[in-house]
């Protein structure tokens, strides 16, 4: 167990090492600096605006919703509802990932789920995960105060394709596999909080059947010392009449 433990505590330092590489190599020490500043003004000051995107997963699927073609023949995607199944591909997830495995591992541990999805690696040897999506029944953790949340809701913690393989409707593959994981499990409602300025993210999102249907707002001040949030009760009422915000969906620059 202790061994076990020292080497995810190895892994997980080996990928903070790597990933701060990559960011010295994508961007210099400017850009590390530039980083460093805006996380310590992020951790004094933080208003955070998303739109509430819903799409409806019991029924008939709706207009825009995807079609079985989208994967191609290279592609395929595992499910993992538990850490130990997380273990066993560790390997295959590259180091570059924004949700570290530590994370990955807690949301598994927490209920979570974790779809990857993987082609085969471009020496031939193995797959190699290309993009992901970490999903949760029950949950609307964008919020500090919530009220009960219905299992009928499954929300998408985050969603993440590798930037060389953006644009190639691997989000795609993502969401119809986060759906038909809600639908066996008595999912009604498939949800996502997005910021406004995240152009890619919305786009693949309102292809996947979703629409806005309301917004959520936090202020954290000193590390969330002092904060402020939308009502519950506010986004509880958008979430269960899931009537498009007209307003709010005008106003996005597609
Ligand atoms: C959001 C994200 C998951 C979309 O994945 P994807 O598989 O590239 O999605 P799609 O192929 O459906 O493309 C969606 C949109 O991305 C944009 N896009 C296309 N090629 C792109 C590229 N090479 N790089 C960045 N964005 C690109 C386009 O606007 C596209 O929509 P359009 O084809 O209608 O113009 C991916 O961009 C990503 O991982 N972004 C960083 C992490 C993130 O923001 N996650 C969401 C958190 S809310």
């Amino acid at each position: 167990m202790l061994v076990d433990e020292i080497v995810v505590r190895r892994q997980h330092l080996r990928r903070k090492y790597r990933r701060l590489q990559h960011l010295y190599r994508e961007s210099g020490m400017r850009g590390m600096i530039l980083q460093a500043a805006h996380q310590l003004l992020t951790a004094l000051y933080h208003h955070d605006v998303q739109y509430v995107f819903v799409r409806r997963l019991d029924g008939q699927e709706q207009q825009g919703s995807l079609s079985e073609g989208e994967e191609d023949r290279d592609t395929d995607w595992l499910l993992l509802e538990s850490s130990t199944t997380l273990q066993a591909v560790t390997e295959e997830i590259p180091m570059t990932i924004r949700f570290s495995i530590d994370s990955l591992r807690k949301k598994l541990q927490e209920g979570g789920i974790v779809i990857l999805v993987r082609r085969p690696r471009q020496t031939g040897a193995g797959r190699t995960v290309i993009g992901y999506g970490v999903y949760q029944q029950g949950v609307f953790p964008f919020l500090r105060r919530t009220g009960k949340v219905s299992a009928d809701l499954l929300y998408c913690h985050y969603v993440e394709v590798l930037p060389e393989y953006r644009g190639q409707r691997i989000h795609a593959v993502i969401a119809k596999a986060a759906d038909a994981y809600g639908r066996r499990n008595g999912a009604k409602q498939h949800c996502s909080t997005i910021p406004a300025h995240n152009r890619p993210s919305i786009r693949g999102t309102l292809r996947a059947g979703s629409t806005v249907v309301g917004k959520v707002e936090r202020v954290l001040i000193l590390k969330g010392f002092l904060w402020w949030e939308t009502p519950w009760e506010e986004v509880a009422a958008a979430l269960s009449q899931g009537r498009p915000a007209q307003e709010l969906i005008k106003s996005l620059a597609l």
